[in-house]
């Protein structure tokens, strides 16, 4: 047997069992499971020479990818070059913002107009022919691995498109097609399902399912009505979309975002969220992708609660996702903001340090999404602030409404009845300088870089990975061109999402420019992160009271290093009530200091180690 079979049954041979035990749990079907093995083996020998090393690599070096020099950008490849081809000429621009994992926002096919920003695949093997070709992209998967980087796409799994082959042929009336989404000729079970089902977009798509008058059925729709949810009670469904992961890894992706993950399982009479089937299948995607490619990670896509989150870290000795958003960290970030009092962010951060070493977070202030308030409504409410005013509260904050605030941006699914609207707008727009610049204000506009600064600071205090938004690092501002698009008005993510302004980069050469400032306060930043023992994985981290709600302190301590962030969430100069003997460098300015009850400027931070 040639050695590189060897190495393939190896791997097999260590997850066959329970792969087999979780398959057949679910499906019970012998004949479909040898169809998955054999397309295993058949996906493993046609991965290229320079991934399967790759996979070797890492396979002795499973941590790879917790370094802390590890930074993540997010990107629309239209937004940012145009297309594909654009992306592999601008490498160079990420690498000066140190950027070493690029996340392409989604690509594959999908119909104009009825795409959720791409989130409806029509093709999964088809790359949207205005960003380019799949060879384009396996291009830039190699362009990318030769500068050190890695590349990330979003795989969404719990839906196509209705344009989408499976949804057309379902259309025309192949039953086998029609059992791969869920349909109903009448509305007895949708209206069962409705009752415990919550809305994910109750004011631009409400309700989970869209009546299709042509074949006068109904179709479960849990996105918008031209997403349609996959059955992944029908093997088809599992083994073809494990194929088109598969398909991706040996397109050289180094990074899996599984879209929406905990949807992907539907039981009647359920919320239809994070059923304990979702985790079977995650677990199995997990050991597939360490049989076929074990480069290759994954990333869980999970917007809720804490307690919802961290078991799609599985377990250590059978673990699901390599890394998951942390999503209430940075929501709760924002009621920061919005407040001046970090008390509940303390706790959150508690919550997430008390964790373990081998759950990895990927941090972030913001994404493509909007940000909505999940926040720890209980330990408010101990704090006589209510969920539904305090909503209102952080919804005026940021749009402006609130005469400390200088924030714009604009409200998303302003729901009436539950009066849950959530959030969108740029960081830059965010913290102020959007506002600062239209006045003409400079102190204003120096709060608001500031502002920004620190909370970039703040993002690379916190363990796992840090992921920027393309456009953060120039303080990139809203775009309301999307008002004019018939096919985006409905939609106010677009605000943040608008295109790159390279005009603007330009200025990041010039120090004094807001574009200079960030751009380089940024780079300082993330080059001393990068550098310094006590932000690496397994650091002791800790947060720190300074006995000021407005300042949150985050202490780090590894190999006898000591380090400490102070970050001062209001608008006024804080006090740090502390004392600790011996001299400090300031890491981002160079200067030394001593810490007894620092005073810490308005929105201003700190990032000190101990001179030993
Ligand atoms: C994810 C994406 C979001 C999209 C949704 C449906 O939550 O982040 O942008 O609308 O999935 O695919």
């Amino acid at each position: 047997m040639p050695r590189a079979d060897e190495i393939f049954q190896k791997r097999l041979e260590k997850h066959h069992d329970e792969l087999r035990w979780l398959y057949m749990e679910l499906y019970g079907n012998d004949s479909m499971f040898a169809e998955l093995c054999d397309n295993l083996y058949r996906f493993y020998t046609e991965r290229k020479e320079t991934l399967k090393r790759r996979d070797q690599q890492r396979e002795k070096q499973p941590d790879w990818f917790k370094k802390s020099d590890m930074l993540g950008m997010m990107l629309y490849i239209d937004n940012f070059a145009g297309n594909l081809k654009g992306v592999q000429k601008r490498l160079d621009y990420l690498s000066e913002c140190n950027v070493n994992c690029v996340h392409l926002m989604p690509f594959l096919d999908t119909p104009k107009g009825r795409s959720d920003g791409g989130y409806a695949v029509s093709d999964f093997r088809k790359v949207r022919p205005d960003l380019g070709t799949m060879e384009d992209l396996a291009k830039l998967a190699e362009l990318c691995h030769e500068k050190g980087m890695n590349l990330c796409m979003d795989f969404v799994m719990n839906h196509t498109s209705e344009e989408h082959e499976w949804a057309r042929r379902a259309v025309a009336g192949e039953g086998e097609y029609m059992s791969r989404y869920f349909f109903y000729d009448n509305d007895r079970i949708p209206k069962e399902y409705e009752k415990t089902v919550p809305q994910v977009f109750p004011t631009t798509a409400p309700g989970n399912f869209t009546w299709l008058p042509r074949i006068s059925h109904y179709v479960m729709t849990t996105f918008y009505l031209y997403q349609w949810d996959l059955n992944y009670a029908n093997p088809r469904v599992f083994n073809e979309m494990m194929y088109n992961f598969l398909y991706f890894a040996n397109q050289g992706m180094d990074v899996i975002r599984i879209d929406a993950v905990p949807y992907i399982w539907k039981t009647l009479g359920t919320s239809c969220r994070n059923l304990p089937q979702v985790h079977t299948i995650v677990r199995m995607m997990r050991m597939i992708g360490e049989i076929v490619c074990p480069a290759v990670v994954l990333l869980g896509e999970v917007v809720m609660e804490p307690e919802k989150v961290v078991p799609y870290f599985g377990t250590v000795e059978k673990p699901e996702c390599h890394m998951l958003y942390n999503v209430t960290t940075m929501a709760t970030t924002w009621h920061s903001v919005a407040t001046g009092d970090t008390r509940l962010l303390r706790r959150q951060m508690d919550i997430v340090n008390r964790l373990p070493d081998e759950y990895t977070f990927l941090n972030y202030l913001r994404c493509h999404d909007d940000i909505g308030w999940g926040l720890d409504y209980a330990t408010l409410s101990q704090w006589g602030i209510k969920e539904i005013a305090h909503k209102q509260y952080l919804n005026d904050y940021f749009t402006g409404k609130i005469a400390s605030s200088n924030s714009c941006g604009e409200l998303y699914n302003d729901d009436p009845v539950t009066k849950d609207a959530r959030f969108c707008g740029t960081t830059a727009s965010m913290c102020g300088i959007e506002q600062a610049q239209a006045d003409r204000d400079p102190n204003a506009l120096e709060e608001a870089i500031d502002q920004d600064l620190m909370l970039h600071a703040y993002m690379l205090t916190q363990s796992g990975i840090p992921m920027l938004y393309s456009g953060d690092e120039i303080g990139q501002l809203n775009d309301y061109t999307y008002r004019e698009d018939p096919e985006k008005v409905s939609d106010s993510r677009y605000v943040h999402r608008g295109a790159f302004q390279w005009a603007l980069a330009e200025k990041r050469k010039d120090k004094n420019s807001v574009q200079g400032r960030l751009f380089s306060g940024l780079q300082k930043l993330e080059k001393i992160r990068a550098k310094e023992t006590v932000f690496s994985s397994g650091a002791n981290v800790y947060t720190y009271d300074v006995h000021t709600d407005a300042i949150l302190g985050i202490l780090r301590e590894k190999d006898g290093d000591w380090f400490l962030g102070l970050f001062n969430f209001s608008g006024m100069g804080q006090t740090a009530w502390m004392q600790e003997e011996g001299s400090f460098s300031e890491l981002f300015t160079g200067k030394t200091m001593k810490l007894e009850n620092p005073y810490v400027a308005p929105h201003g931070f700190y990032w000190l180690k101990r001179v030993r």
